[in-house]
């Protein structure tokens, strides 16, 4: 980075990003295409239930009734989750107990149980806990669903996005095919569809458009669209 750019970043107001709305609406690669072009930490909320998700599944917590509650409630304190840098990427990973489990989480096994452990107040509060220390310093862009609602209410910009069921099933599908993962689109549909019903309707901290929120419908639009729109946000915002 050449020293102008660096001076650029040090005396800029530092601001507070909050980027919710439906799943696989591209909320996490505006979010992160953002941070890395304004120096800022990028944090994958969702990425975190997914990690909880996974922790429930390795130890055998799910079965036919669902997830086993109180267990998992004892056993909240073990899991421990953190972002690192990929160094040949630059993108974020995640670890779970100091294990990169990146790939595990995106998958459709953690895909169709993160709902229900999402919707557990004592998950959502240790999650929200960790989000608030990961923010406090600003200078963040985070992307999930309560970010601009209950994780950081006072953001100084918030992001509602949204686009159509069939269209973002379509962006999931093509994710899978691209990592040489099985998927069938009618299932991915059904679980983005179950998804959005889920996420809506349960008590704790709902998905829901803060008031102050800044609506966004992506469907038609491309990365690079999208990309110049939020960028613009942001410069109003830093005003
Ligand atoms: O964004 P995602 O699809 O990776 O999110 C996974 C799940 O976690 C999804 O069911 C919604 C839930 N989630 C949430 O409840 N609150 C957040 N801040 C982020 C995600």
């Amino acid at each position: 980075m050449k020293s102008e750019t660096i001076k650029h970043f040090l005396y800029m107001k530092k601001i507070t990003i909050a980027i919710d709305g439906f799943s696989s609406c591209g909320k996490s690669t505006m979010a992160k295409d953002l941070a890395k072009e304004i120096g800022y930490i990028y944090v994958d909320s969702g990425a975190m239930y997914r990690a909880v998700t996974l922790f429930a599944m390795q130890n055998g917590l799910f079965n036919e009734q669902g997830v086993d509650v109180d267990v998992l409630e004892d056993k909240i304190q073990d899991v421990h989750i953190s972002f690192q840098l990929d160094a040949e990427t630059q993108r974020p990973v995640t670890y779970l107990n100091n294990i990169n489990v990146e790939q595990e989480i995106r998958g459709m096994e953690v895909s169709s149980r993160v709902s229900h452990i999402a919707a557990l107040g004592f998950v959502r509060t240790a999650m929200v806990k960790l989000q608030q220390e990961m923010g406090q310093n600003k200078g963040i862009v985070m992307d999930g669903r309560d970010i601009g609602t209950t994780v950081f209410p006072d953001a100084e910009l918030k992001i509602f996005v949204t686009a159509s069921a069939e269209v973002r099933a379509q962006r999931r599908y093509d994710e899978l095919k691209a990592k040489g993962q099985e998927a069938s689109f009618e299932s991915i549909l059904e679980n983005v569809k179950e998804r959005d019903q889920l996420d809506m309707t349960r008590e704790v901290s709902p998905l829901k458009q803060a008031d102050d929120a800044i609506l966004l419908d992506n469907s038609n639009l491309t990365i690079e669209e999208q990309k110049a729109w939020l960028k613009e946000q942001y410069e109003k915002a830093i005003q």
